[in-house]
């Protein structure tokens, strides 16, 4: 194989599209390919990274299995609905039986499914192919938590002992896309949807760096899951109306805020905790998007919403709602936050550059389907715990089976 790395996207909407945008700053690699549920979706995403000068060849493909069959592939990153990852990677699994070389490896957003027992059938079609895998968790390839944690480690923890307590919260006013309010299809709500970004990050951030995901065992979860904003009637309408009659969040809904509380053992059995919230009811100029790290004799503090610019628009600036200036805009006037970066700042940049890396076969992959079979795993504990309003142990065989919704 020559390189660059040729990736084939299977979804063009809003993930796809920062993924793209992230490429700019990674080396050997091209978009070759989009698929989705609409050609004019997908050669949009395709113009995209033509016009970004990352998929010079890009073409859009009819189906993921005409694309994953293409020797104009190598690898393909999974980025459609929640709903589909278990036929998608089957459709994946006939593609790949049609080639004759090879994928160099396969990526897949977050979650890896709706349920635990979606997330192990992915990851059984997965080993059944054979071919590297990347779970998609871009929070640790944050600049800011990478840094810090890399300090952190060496010179807190090195001296004065292993740090004790993560706290993540993510909170924004909600997602972008009907199917994120349908519980059919997203699986759940703002806990499967975010909660997964900030699980992993708090684990990763208590995790001695160069240990395995093994040398912490989560040993119990707490949670609780809540309905603040949306489906309070006057909201609820507004769903509807901005998102037709498929989205009903009075008579359907999963949740719009979540809680939870995990304690963690390590190899020598001290005990950890990591804390985390999600909400999709917060109301601001953008995210409310933050990390905690506390050791014996220090402490880190990472507001990933600032990232030290701020623009002032007074009340004579009239202009069209958009998110030119940060994901989850709330407003186009008064002191906003500007994110210059955002596909670096949030690790989309960093995550990709090691994914290609690790294809390419220049290292291992430091997150595959099996980190995302875990994640997956405290997500139905949290799902269970709020549900039971009770401690759930995660290695509770009967989450396998178990259905938030
Ligand atoms: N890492 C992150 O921070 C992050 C952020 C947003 C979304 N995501 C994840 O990325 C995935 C996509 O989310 P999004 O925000 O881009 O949603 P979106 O609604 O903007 O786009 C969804 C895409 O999936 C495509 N699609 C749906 N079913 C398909 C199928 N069967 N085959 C091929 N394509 C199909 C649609 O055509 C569309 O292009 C979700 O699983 C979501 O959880 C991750």
């Amino acid at each position: 194989m020559a390189t660059p790395l040729r990736i084939g996207f299977i979804g063009g909407g809003f993930i796809s599209r920062f993924h793209i945008q992230s490429l700019i700053e990674v080396r050997d690699v091209n978009v070759a390919g989009v698929t989705s549920l609409s050609m004019t979706e997908s050669q949009s995403a395709v113009d995209l990274a033509r016009s970004l000068g990352v998929g010079p060849d890009a073409r859009a493909y009819a189906s993921t299995e005409e694309m994953v069959a293409s020797e104009d592939i190598d690898a393909i990153w999974i980025c459609a609905r929640n709903d589909t990852r278990v036929s998608v990677m089957e459709q994946v699994r006939i593609g790949c039986a049609k080639r004759s070389t090879p994928l160099r490896g396969i990526c897949l957003e977050k979650p890896l499914g709706r349920t635990l027992a979606e997330a192990l059938e992915v990851k059984a079609i997965a080993d059944d192919i054979g071919v590297p895998t990347g779970y998609l968790e871009d929070m640790v390839f944050a600049p800011s938590l990478v840094r810090s944690k890399e300090v952190l480690w060496r010179r807190g923890a090195g001296i004065a002992g292993r740090p004790y307590l993560a706290r993540a919260a993510e909170e924004h006013a909600g997602p972008h896309s009907a199917w994120f309010w349908q519980p059919s299809i997203a699986g759940g709500g703002v806990l499967l949807d975010m909660m997964c970004h900030s699980i992993e990050a708090a684990r990763w951030l208590l995790t001695e760096p160069g240990a395995s995901r093994d040398s912490l065992v989560p040993l119990e979860v707490s949670a609780s899951c809540e309905n603040l904003k949306w489906t309070q009637p006057n909201y609820a309408d507004q769903l509807g109306e901005r998102f037709g009659s498929d989205v009903d969040w009075a008579k359907r809904h999963s949740e719009d805020f979540a809680r939870a509380t995990v304690k963690w053992r390590t190899e020598d059995g001290q005990i950890l905790l990591t804390e985390t919230s999600s909400s999709w009811c917060y109301v601001g100029a953008g995210l409310r998007h933050s990390f905690q790290l506390m050791g014996p004799e220090y402490s880190l503090d990472v507001d990933m919403a600032d990232a030290g610019v701020k623009v002032f628009f007074s009340r004579e600036v009239h202009g069209e709602a958009g998110e030119d200036l940060v994901e989850k805009q709330n407003a186009e006037q008064g002191q906003m936050p500007l994110v210059p970066n955002e596909p670096a700042h949030y690790g989309y940049a960093g995550e990709n550059r090691h994914f290609v890396d690790a294809f390419l076969g220049r290292c291992a992959p430091k997150l595959t389907f099996h980190d995302g079979v875990e994640v997956m795993r405290l997500l139905m504990a949290s799902y269970k715990s709020a549900a039971e309003k009770r401690t759930i142990d995660p290695a509770d065989p009967s989450l396998i089976d178990y259905q938030p919704f």
